[in-house]
């Protein structure tokens, strides 16, 4: 089949002349095809989903009770473009109950369609051709896409086991640093699970006032937190002269597939990033917004969702523990990072967690996501359907007997 007239016209960040030809298959479609794989070859045998990253419970019936008032109202019909004030001071109010934190919600907290999309947007306020945004891996690329799309590059900082999965900002070289605009951090840490203290923020508060760096840190996983109260960047003194945070209704009020999220901190930046989305979308529906509101008004929601994720994270870590696993409970969000069997019992090797996660799933439909980017891990979401607690019981005993059977094997 010959190339249509624009095969020629795709811009370079996505692959120029060759864009749609490579046949290279990206992590994810490849765990897909291996689930597809597994259960067209054993649709007797269930599927273990740890590999949903998405909440399992749709919002709760109060939010979406409200949703359905607001749906009717005609001054919901329009426009909302940079966000209607209810919104931003109920956040405010979550901002303060929660971390203490004071934001003036006319210009230090804007909406965002997701905190995906203020990710996406953030480096068009900064980066130039030739800018460095440092991101830590593994984690959540799209911040570094971007970058890359307006002529930057990423310099990657390796979050590692032996440095508590924080990472090490003495090992950036002058030269990096002296050409880096942004620094994206993300605690609670996806995938890693690891939580920030007050002393590594207070050290990324020095660091970017000495390097003139401008922090954003994601804060998407932030109610899903299990050391004590949830920590934001922004209770750090000093914080909001240098960076935002951007946070989700997402993970923490189960409404992933709403679209909601705001960005705060400093009101300069958050002007800029307001400036950026204003040229991009037009505002997330009011009704939804409103919705937003109240969930965020309801201290019992984010308890409840944490609550239901720690137990089923305590739930596997003991399973994977009795399954020759060395892990413990994450400080936060709903995966566990769990060091990956490089063999199994019957001598079976594995290079990769990439290879280990592919026959896990294809020999024995336990799915997990993979990463090789600083040692190798799998990833184990607790996100899997099981609408009782009898029924995750069930679904860890399962784990349990199969993951025996073929003893996982750690070098
Ligand atoms: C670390 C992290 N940040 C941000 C997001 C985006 O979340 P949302 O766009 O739903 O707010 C995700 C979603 O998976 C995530 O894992």
């Amino acid at each position: 089949m010959s190339d249509p007239y624009f095969q020629k016209l795709f811009a370079e960040r996505i692959g120029g002349v060759n864009y749609g030809k490579g046949t290279e298959i990206y992590k994810f479609e490849k765990i897909k095809r291996a689930k597809r794989k597994a259960l067209s070859e054993h649709p007797e045998r269930k599927l273990i989903d740890f590999g949903i990253g998405e909440n399992d419970e749709m919002a709760p019936q109060s939010v979406r009770s409200v949703m359905a008032r607001e749906i009717d109202q005609l001054a919901n019909r329009g426009y909302a473009d940079n966000g209607v004030a209810a919104y931003r001071e109920a956040v405010a109010r979550f901002m303060q109950r929660n971390f203490q934190v004071e934001l003036d919600p006319a210009t230090e907290i804007n909406h965002c369609i997701g905190s995906k999309t203020a990710l996406s947007m953030l480096p068009a306020a900064f980066i130039n051709p030739g800018d460095i945004t440092l991101m830590t891996v593994p984690g959540y690329p799209v911040a570094g896409t971007h970058t890359r799309y307006y002529g930057g590059s990423v310099f990657r900082l390796p979050l590692l086991a032996e440095n508590d999965f924080l990472p090490d900002l003495d090992s950036i070289p002058a030269d990096v640093r002296e050409r880096s605009k942004l620094l994206v951090l993300c605690y609670p840490n996806s995938p890693t699970g690891q939580v920030a203290t007050r002393d590594f923020y207070q050290r990324v508060v020095e660091f970017a006032q000495k390097n003139e760096i401008v922090v954003v840190q994601d804060a998407a996983h932030i109610m899903l937190s299990y050391e004590g109260a949830p920590l934001s960047f922004l209770q750090i003194p000093g914080a909001k002269d240098v960076g935002v945070e951007v946070h989700s209704m997402s993970k923490g009020f189960h409404m992933i597939g709403w679209r909601l999220g705001w960005v705060c901190g400093n009101a300069r930046i958050v002007s800029a990033f307001a400036d950026v989305k204003d040229n991009c979308d037009s505002g997330q529906f009011i009704a939804i917004q409103k919705a937003g509101a109240a969930a965020l008004d309801d201290e019992q929601i984010p308890v409840q969702v944490k609550q239901k994720y720690e137990r089923r994270l305590k739930k596997l870590v003991d399973t994977l523990r009795r399954c020759g696993f060395s892990c413990k409970m994450p400080g936060g969000t709903y995966f566990l990072y769990a060091k990956s069997p490089t063999g199994l019992a019957s001598g079976e090797k594995f290079e990769t967690a990439e290879a280990a996660s592919q026959y896990l799933i294809t020999q024995h439909s336990i799915c997990t996501v993979p990463w090789d980017d600083a040692g190798a891990f799998l990833r184990f979401s607790v996100t899997y359907e099981a609408p009782t607690e009898k029924e995750e019981d069930e679904l860890m005993a399962l784990t349990e007997a199969r993951l025996k059977q073929i003893q996982p094997r750690f070098e």
